[in-house]
């Protein structure tokens, strides 16, 4: 659960976020009916604590946003219920906001109020979450269209699941991250999935089959008397597989981000989502990029993964477009 206050749209007064990893890591995924059992529980003080750091009171607030979806329904209704009941007490305007096309406008959020060095539109987006793995054209801050996206898996859930496969516990991503700066990249040579030139999809599940086949055959690698048995896996292949891991799909999300750049002639490159915290691909897009007449932007981490600023900010240019949410508005699990 997240809660936000902006002020002119784009300045951050406060952002809260209320993680449940704690929760969901137990289980080594999200559990939808505890996600949603926790939004209940944490709605209201996490709003109040919003308030609180940004020192206003819900009479400053001239309008509110809420993701209206895509995601796990059951927690989306939490904050939309909350939001229309807001809204009707207090007779401020409200509007839903879809949290994909929220993702790429991140790196408009300014923390000081000085004013920040944002991308021009038309530019394109590459939002890489635990649910989603899209190249977006942006070209204003309420119009968007999908250039591509992936056929099965997310990127966040490929890092997820390999994490869960070498035994770093969930969500994994960071680790691999942390684990890959100290393996080699070259040490396992895992297929580039659909990299054929100018095609902007992706897909991720045959690169989780080849890992988890890859640690298999490194558990099995031990016969005893009583048969069979499974070896613990070392620092140094878990560290190389790492590496290797996060090499096939840093690269795969490159290219495809400079194809996208080209096929829409956009000179600004934005990613977004919580495997835009990955160092090696804000490295690697950084320098790929440095060689053109294009610009990299990503925001800093904690607007990059889910977050509340990031829907107010869409709320506000949504608004300002004249649109206006109604109390029997429902919320939408997919796109
Ligand atoms: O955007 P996000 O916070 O939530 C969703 O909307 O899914 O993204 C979460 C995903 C998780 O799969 C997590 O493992 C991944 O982002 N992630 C990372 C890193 N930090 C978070 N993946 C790779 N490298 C990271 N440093
Ligand atoms: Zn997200």
């Amino acid at each position: 659960m997240a809660a936000a206050v902006l002020k002119d749209g784009s300045h951050v007064l406060s952002s809260v976020i209320s993680s449940q990893d704690e929760i969901h890591s137990l289980y080594g995924g999200i559990v939808p009916e505890l996600a949603s059992r926790r939004h209940i529980e944490t709605v209201i003080p996490v709003v109040e604590e919003a308030l609180k750091q940004a020192s206003v009171t819900l009479d400053d607030i001239d309008a509110i946003g809420v993701t209206q979806g895509p995601g796990l329904v059951g927690s989306i209704l939490v904050g939309l219920s909350f939001a229309k009941a807001v809204a009707f007490a207090t007779g401020k305007p409200f509007v839903g906001v879809n949290h994909i096309e929220a993702h790429p406008l991140a790196v408009f959020l300014d923390e000081t109020g000085d004013g920040i060095d944002a991308p021009e539109f038309p530019y394109v987006a590459l939002v890489v979450s635990g649910g989603h793995t899209s190249l977006i054209k942006v070209e204003s801050f309420t119009e968007f269209s999908v250039l591509g996206r992936t056929r099965d898996d997310a990127a966040g859930e490929a890092f997820d699941k390999a994490a869960k496969l070498l035994g770093l516990g969930y969500p994994g991503g960071a680790v691999i991250d942390r684990l890959a700066k100290e393996g080699n990249p070259k040490a396992i040579q895992f297929k580039r999935p659909i990299i054929k030139k100018g095609n902007l999809e992706f897909s991720f599940s045959g690169l989780k089959t080849a890992v988890m086949l890859r640690v298999k055959a490194e558990r099995s690698g031990c016969v005893t008397a009583r048969g069979d048995q499974e070896v613990a896996l070392s620092g140094e292949f878990i560290r190389d597989l790492a590496a290797s891991f996060q090499e096939t799909v840093v690269d795969v999300l490159t290219k495809k981000a400079l194809w996208a750049l080209e096929a829409t002639g956009a000179r600004d490159l934005v990613i977004a989502g919580g495997v835009a915290c990955n160092s090696r691909l804000r490295a690697k897009l950084a320098e790929a990029i440095g060689d053109n007449n294009t610009r990299f932007f990503a925001a800093p981490p904690r607007f990059c993964s889910d977050n509340a600023a990031m829907i107010a900010l869409s709320g506000y240019h949504r608004l300002k477009a004249g649109e206006r949410g109604e109390l029997d508005m429902n919320a939408y699990p997919s796109i």
